[in-house]
C-alpha cells in the first residue's frame, strides 16, 4: 500500500451546456470533476484548495473512514467549511473496501457541479470475483440546471414551495442529443467489438433516481456501492443518487452505434421531470454518420422495473467475501421518513405554509459548529442525544395522515455503544404524498435485509428477512409508501450522518445523525482531528 497524494482546486469556471453558459464550481476546472485512484488500503491525501467565494467541504461517499470522521466531509456535521482562500487535508486511509464510490461537495447545493468518481482497485495481486474486463469507464449520472443551483435552493426556501427541476440530465458532463440542444452532441464511449467493459456507473444527480440502458446490449451487475454482488443480467439498472453500480458489458455485436440513456425513476403523483440524457457506444470501424440503435429507457413510474433489479441484488458472500449480517441486535431502531408542512406566516407562495421533511417528525436543524467537534471537545449545547428511536404516534403511515402532523426542529443525535448493532426499519410517510427516498449512512455499510409496500409490520415482517445474503451497501431506497430494514455494526466511532440523498429533501431537513460512543480498545477510539481542520 502506499500513499496518494491529490489537489483539489476548488474554482470557477465558464461552462456551457444546453446552448448557454454560466458559470460553475468545480473541481480543477473540470465537469464532472477528476477521478481519485486508489487501492485498498492505501492512505489517500487531498489537498483542497478553496478559490471561490463561497464556503467549501468535499465528502468521499461510502468511505468507511474508521477512526477519521474529520476527513467525512459534511459540513457542520464532521468538520466546519473550507472558507475561501483557506486549504484543508483530508487524510483518511481506505480499509477493506474496493469498488466504484464518488466524492461530491457537502455543503448546500454545491454538488451539483463538484462531484466526481472514486476508484479504489483491489490490493496488488488480488483478481476481482469475476474475469478481468478488458476496459473500465467510469458514467457519472448528473443534472444540468441553466439557472444557478444556489439561487434555485434559496428562491424555494424561501417561498415555502419545491424548487424547480433541473433542466437536463447528463452523463459524463452532457445531455446528449434528445436535450433541447441537440447539437452540443454527448459523451461518446468508444468499444470495440468481442471484448467485455466494465462500466463504474456513478448517479451523482441531486434529486433523481434514474434508469440506465444501453440499446442493443444486457448488462450484468457485479458490484454495487464498493460491495461485490452475485452478478446477475438485467437490461436496466436503477440508481439513486449517492448510489455507484460496476456493470460488465460484452461487445457481442459486430458494428455499429448504440444508445445510452438515463431516465428518471419516480414512483410518486407528484413527478414532473421526463428528460431523458443521452450517450453513445460507438464500436470502432462504424461511421460517425451511421445510424444510431435507439432504445426508450422505462417510464418514470416503472415501479415493476424498479422493483426487479432491487431485488436482484444479493451479496456475493463468497468465502473471501462473506455477508458478515449481524444477527443479534442491541438496538431495534423504527424511523419515519418524509414529508410534510409546517406554518410559515412569509411564505406568500405556500399560503401560509413550508414544506418540511423529517425523520420520526424530527426535522433536523444544521448547527453553527461541527458535531463530531463539540463531541470530542465536550463543547455544550451543539446538540441533544434524545433522538427519539421510534415516532411520536403511531398512525396509518402510508394512508390517510392524521391532522396536525407538524414536526419538531431540533439537532438531535442517536447514541450507539461502539461496536453495538442496529437493525433500523426506515418507513416512508404520505403526509403530503408518498415518495421515493434514497437514504444514505455516513461512515459504514449496512445490510438491506427486508423490503416491503405499505406500513411495516414488525410481527411478521421480520420472518421474511434475508440474513444470508442481504446486499451490503450505504445508500438504500426506501421505496414510495414503503419501508426497508437495514442492519449494521457500530464499528466506527464518531458522529455519523444519515439522510435522504435527494437533495432538495435533506434541505427540508430529512437528515439526522448517530453518534457512536469510542471503544476501548487501542484501535476503537477516534483519532484526534488534524491541525489545519477549518474552524467555524
Ligand atoms: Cu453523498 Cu451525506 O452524502
Amino acid at each position: 500500500c502506499r500513499v496518494r497524494h491529490y489537489t483539489f482546486n476548488v474554482v470557477m469556471k465558464n461552462t456551457t451546456r444546453l446552448c448557454s453558459s454560466k458559470p460553475i464550481v468545480t473541481v480543477n476546472g473540470k465537469f464532472p470533476g477528476p477521478t481519485l485512484y486508489a487501492r485498498e488500503d492505501d492512505t489517500v491525501l487531498v489537498r483542497v484548495i478553496n478559490k471561490v467565494k463561497y464556503n467549501v467541504s468535499i465528502h468521499w461517499h461510502g468511505i468507511r473512514q474508521l477512526r477519521t470522521g474529520w476527513a467525512d466531509g459534511p459540513a457542520y456535521i464532521t468538520q466546519c467549511p473550507i472558507p475561501p482562500r483557506q486549504n484543508y487535508v483530508y487524510n483518511f486511509t481506505i480499509t477493506g473496501q474496493r469498488g466504484t464510490l464518488l466524492w461530491h461537495a457537502h455543503i448546500l447545493w454545491l454538488r451539483s457541479t463538484v462531484h466526481g468518481a472514486i476508484v479504489i482497485l483491489p490490493k496488488r495481486g488480488v483478481p476481482y470475483p469475476f474475469p478481468t474486463p478488458h476496459k473500465e469507464v467510469v458514467v457519472i449520472l448528473a443534472e444540468w440546471w441553466k439557472s444557478d443551483t444556489e439561487a434555485v435552493i434559496n428562491q424555494a426556501l424561501k417561498s415555502g414551495l419545491a424548487p424547480n427541476v433541473s433542466d437536463a440530465h447528463t452523463i459524463n458532463g452532457h445531455p446528449g442529443t434528445l436535450s433541447t440542444c441537440p447539437s452540443q452532441g454527448g459523451f461518446t464511449l468508444p468499444v470495440q467489438s468481442g471484448k467485455t467493459y466494465m462500466l463504474r456507473i456513478i448517479n451523482a444527480a441531486l434529486n433523481e433516481e434514474l434508469f440506465f440502458k444501453i440499446a442493443g446490449h444486457q448488462l450484468t451487475i457485479v458490484e454495487v456501492d464498493a460491495t461485490y454482488v452475485k452478478p446477475f443480467k438485467t437490461d436496466t439498472i436503477l440508481i439513486a443518487p449517492g448510489q455507484t453500480t460496476n456493470a460488465l458489458i460484452t461487445t457481442d455485436q459486430n458494428t455499429g452505434k448504440y444508445l445510452v440513456a438515463a431516465a428518471p425513476f419516480m414512483d410518486s403523483p407528484i413527478a414532473v421531470d421526463n428528460v431523458t440524457a443521452t450517450a453513445t457506444l460507438h464500436y470502432s470501424g462504424t461511421l460517425s454518420n451511421a445510424a444510431t440503435t435507439l432504445t426508450t429507457p422505462p417510464p418514470q413510474n416503472a415501479t415493476a422495473v424498479a422493483n426487479k433489479f432491487t431485488n436482484s441484488l444479493k451479496s456475493l458472500n463468497s468465502q473471501k467475501y462473506p455477508a458478515k449480517v449481524p444477527l443479534k441486535i442491541d438496538h431495534h431502531l423504527f424511523f419515519t421518513v418524509g414529508l410534510g408542512v409546517n406554518p410559515c406566516p412569509t411564505c406568500k407562495a405556500g399560503n401560509g405554509s413550508r414544506v418540511v421533511a423529517s425523520v420520526n417528525n424530527v426535522t433536523f436543524v444544521m448547527p453553527t459548529t461541527a458535531l463530531l467537534q463539540a463531541h470530542f471537545f465536550n463543547i455544550s449545547g451543539v446538540f441533544t442525544t434524545d433522538f427519539p428511536r421510534n415516532p411520536p404516534h403511531k398512525f396509518n403511515y402510508t394512508g390517510t395522515p392524521p391532522a396536525n402532523l407538524q414536526t419538531t426542529n431540533g439537532t438531535k443525535v442517536y447514541k450507539l455503544k461502539y461496536n453495538s448493532t442496529v437493525q433500523l426499519v426506515m418507513q416512508d410517510t404520505g403526509i403530503i404524498s408518498t415518495e421515493n427516498h434514497p437514504v444514505h449512512l455516513h461512515g459504514f455499510n449496512f445490510f438491506a435485509v427486508g423490503r416491503g409496500v405499505g406500513n411495516y409490520n414488525p410481527k411478521t415482517d421480520p420472518n421474511n428477512f434475508n440474513l444470508v445474503d442481504p446486499v451490503e451497501r450505504n445508500t438504500i431506497g426506501v421505496p414510495s409508501g414503503g419501508w426497508v430494514a437495514i442492519r449494521f455494526r457500530a464499528d466506527n466511532p464518531g458522529v455519523w450522518f444519515m439522510h435522504c440523498h435527494l437533495e432538495v429533501h435533506t434541505t427540508w431537513g430529512l437528515k439526522m445523525a448517530f453518534l457512536v460512543d469510542d471503544g476501548k480498545g487501542p484501535n476503537e477510539s477516534l483519532l484526534p482531528p488534524p491541525s489545519d481542520l477549518p474552524k467555524c
